[in-house]
C-alpha cells in the first residue's frame, strides 16, 4: 500500500513557527515519525510540501492512479481552498486530513474546512501522532 502524505503551508517551518502551539519539533523530524509509523503498519509512504495551492493541486492530481491513499494537512488552505477540494474530488483517492493542533478550538476562522468535505476522515488535536491515526485509517480501507 502506497501513500502520499501531503504538508500545506508553513508546515516546513515547525519547530520554528509558533512553538508554544505547534511545539519545538521540525519538519524533519515529522517525516522521521511518520516514515517510522508507516514502516510498523507495512505502508509506503512518498512526502511532498508546499507553500503553493497551485503545486499541491498538481500534486494530487500527479497522485492519480499512483497511490492508493492521500494524507492531507492542507494547513491554512483547509479553511479557504475550495481548488485542493475539488482536486481531491477529482482524483477519487481515499484521503485522510490532519490537522496537528484543534482548529475548532482554536480561531473561529480555523472552524471550517473546504477540504475536509474531500476526506473521508478528518484527525485533528493529535500532534504527530494524528498522522500515524490517519496512516491507520486508510490501513484499514485496504484491509
Ligand atoms: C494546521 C491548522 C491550520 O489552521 C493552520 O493554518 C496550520 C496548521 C494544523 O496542523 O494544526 O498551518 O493545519
Amino acid at each position: 500500500m502506497n501513500v502520499l502524505i501531503i504538508n500545506g503551508p508553513n508546515l516546513n517551518m515547525l519547530g520554528i513557527r509558533e512553538p508554544e502551539i505547534y511545539g519545538l519539533k521540525s519538519y524533519s523530524d515529522l517525516i522521521a515519525f511518520i516514515e517510522k509509523a508507516a514502516g510498523s503498519l507495512g505502508v509506503a509512504v512518498s512526502f511532498f510540501q508546499s507553500n503553493c495551492e497551485g503545486e499541491m493541486i498538481d500534486a494530487i492530481q500527479a497522485a492519480y492512479g499512483k497511490v492508493d491513499g492521500i494524507i492531507i494537512n492542507p494547513a491554512a488552505y483547509a479553511h479557504t481552498s475550495i481548488a485542493i477540494a475539488d482536486a481531491l474530488k477529482a482524483v477519487g483517492i481515499p484521503a485522510v486530513e490532519v490537522h496537528l493542533t484543534d482548529t475548532h478550538t482554536r480561531e473561529p476562522y480555523r472552524h471550517n474546512s473546504f477540504t475536509s468535505e474531500a476526506c473521508i476522515e478528518t484527525i485533528m488535536g493529535e500532534g504527530f501522532e494524528g498522522y500515524r491515526s490517519a496512516l491507520k485509517v486508510l490501513v484499514e480501507i485496504f484491509a
